[in-house]
């Protein structure tokens, strides 16, 4: 896998739940290294581009609402196998299959409100890092 950079955003429960430290603290406890990293409002056509490929499916508007509704860390985190290792830190995208230890499984109990996102692939990560890191991304 080598270096590898991905993205990873704290969404509006995980900021309301003051999870932002802890969030963080896990990838730098991996010695991963953090390469951009901004808090913002996403807004309708941000959350329709960056979830693109749910459009048409059942949850779709819920969850550009909830994206949508609060404050939102938009992180590029750098690391050897990054994308795999993330997965794995956040634990499954359905908190009831999220293994305890992970941020989803400590912290969330509902897959519309689990805390965190992060890339699913290699080219997920660079469509994801060109939406939320065109402008100001370090290097
Ligand atoms: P995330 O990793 O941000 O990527 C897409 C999101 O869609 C996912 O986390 C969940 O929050 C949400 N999601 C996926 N499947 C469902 C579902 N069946 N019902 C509601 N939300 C879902």
């Amino acid at each position: 896998m080598g270096i590898e950079r991905t993205f990873i955003a704290i969404k509006p429960d995980g900021t309301s739940k003051k999870l932002v430290g802890r969030v963080i603290q896990k990838f730098e406890d991996l010695d991963f290294d953090l390469v951009g990293l901004k808090l913002i409002k996403v807004t309708k056509e941000l959350a329709e581009k960056h979830y693109g490929e749910h459009k048409g499916k059942p949850f779709f508007d819920d969850l550009v609402k909830f994206i949508t509704s609060g404050p939102v860390v938009a992180m590029a985190w750098e690391g050897e196998s990054i994308i795999e290792i993330s997965r794995k830190i956040l634990g499954s995208t359905d908190p009831v299959k999220a293994a305890p230890g992970s941020i989803r499984g400590d912290f969330a109990t509902n897959i519309a409100k689990n805390i965190v996102h992060a890339s699913d692939s290699p080219e997920s990560a660079i469509r994801e890092l060109g939406i939320f890191f065109s402008e100001g991304f370090v290097d």
